[in-house]
């Protein structure tokens, strides 16, 4: 009992949401879900294209079977292997042993290294395609979008783009799969999350796809995750390569460590100084309280941003360097900086996340703030400096 669901005549989406998961790679928060996308081509030859994480395997294989209405499996196309997409290969495999696997050269070694098959595996290249009968697959690999053996697949005919894990969104879909069935709006913050949190270390691979894609005349885009694109497609196609080039709007991140108020203070008068010179769009975190996921897609959405911390036995507070250190190991690039601190006998935090900007390049529009005990009226005025020096570098 199963109402198929058609992106064309003979291509389904069989995906499935996971309201259940607490957090993606066991780190992401998934309050509003997330769908596992997986699609089915049944014309003269069936092809599968990912499978779905393994938990979900149940409900992915009744939706599968109902299109199938007995016929045999003939390709599984393995876009990607991380296993959110790749749990269900072994037991796949099991049901359909005649099955051919399609990899290229990096997925066929994660394969047997995941999941000890090493038969029926078909290597593709660069370019190469299958025909199914009406449709005809060609494979693109797009390394580290997310993982090395990253690929897309293109029906020719129909003009869809299979595109792995770029372009896919958190969020399960809630009755709407396609984007001119929902709001699309509503799931734009989750897109952003998505691609900050997962994909946003990799903006160089992620503009070589773009630019590799971008000889392809798509009519409709389907990830692995999230709803399927058939109005929108320029418009995320424009985000995509504002992100990957950490082209930030114009507005600020402040997110500060703050443990009896007083680095809190800094950033609260930083943040009305910024307001003064009329930016509107401020975002002020506490690191200990928001999950940094929100915080680093704010960072990816906005051009300005400011950190804080008090020393904490001659360091960063931990959880402002945990921040610190996923920036760091996320690469994020082009931003206007500020920092900062407070200490009670010897100041290190405001060095330290100096360091950061360092590290990624980024503009220090002023000098870092950094007050002994609680706040007073130069480093007050200090505050509001640095505030107005950033709401500057923004407006300009
Ligand atoms: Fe949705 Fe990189 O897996």
């Amino acid at each position: 009992m199963y109402k198929p669901v058609n992106l064309s005549t003979d291509i389904y989406y069989v995906g499935v949401n996971d309201r259940k998961t607490s957090l993606f790679e066991n780190m992401w928060p998934l309050d509003k879900g997330v769908s596992y996308n997986s699609y089915v081509i049944a014309d003269e030859k069936v092809a599968i294209i990912d499978t779905v994480e393994a938990g979900q395997f149940e409900k992915w294989l009744a939706k599968v079977r109902a299109i199938l209405n007995g016929r045999n499996v003939d390709y599984l196309v393995v876009n990607h292997m991380e296993p959110d997409h790749s749990g269900a290969i072994r037991i796949l495999t099991e049901l359909y042993p005649e099955m051919e696997i399609i990899g290229n050269k990096k997925t066929i070694p994660m394969i047997e290294g995941y999941y000890g098959i090493t038969e029926n595996c078909k290597l593709v290249k660069e370019g190469d395609s299958i025909e199914l009968g009406n449709n005809k697959l060609s494979f693109y690999q797009i390394p580290m979008v997310h993982w090395p053996e990253s690929m897309v697949c293109f029906e020719e005919n129909n003009q869809i783009l299979f595109s792995s894990d770029a372009f896919g969104s958190f969020g399960t879909l809630d009755g709407g799969i396609f984007d001119d069935e929902l709001d699309f709006d509503s799931y734009i913050d989750e897109m952003r999350r998505y691609y900050s949190n997962i994909v946003g270390k990799y903006g160089n691979p992620v503009q070589k796809a773009l630019q590799k894609l971008g000889g392809l005349d798509i009519k409709m885009i389907a990830p692995s995750h999230g709803p399927i694109y058939r109005e929108n497609i320029e418009r995320m196609i424009k985000m995509y390569d504002q992100w990957s080039k950490y082209e930030g709007e114009e507005g600020v991140v402040i997110a500060y460590a703050s443990m009896y108020g007083n680095t809190e203070e800094m950033a609260e008068v930083t943040a009305r100084a910024i307001a003064e010179e009329g930016i509107k769009n401020i975002k002020v975190y506490d690191v200990s309280k928001t999950h940094p996921s929100y915080i680093i897609s704010d960072i990816f959405k906005y051009k300005g941003l400011i950190l804080g911390s008090p020393t904490y036995s001659n360091e960063l507070h931990p959880n402002m360097e945990s921040l610190a250190l996923k920036l760091q190991h996320m690469g994020i690039s082009n931003h206007y900086y500020g920092v900062l601190g407070s200490f009670t006998w010897a100041g290190a935090a405001a060095k330290k996340l100096n360091v950061v900007a360092e590290t990624l390049k980024w503009e220090v529009v002023a000098e870092a703030v950094e007050e002994k005990h609680a706040l007073k009226a130069d480093k007050y005025e200090a505050c509001r400096e640095l505030g107005k020096a950033m709401a500057e570098k923004l407006k300009a």
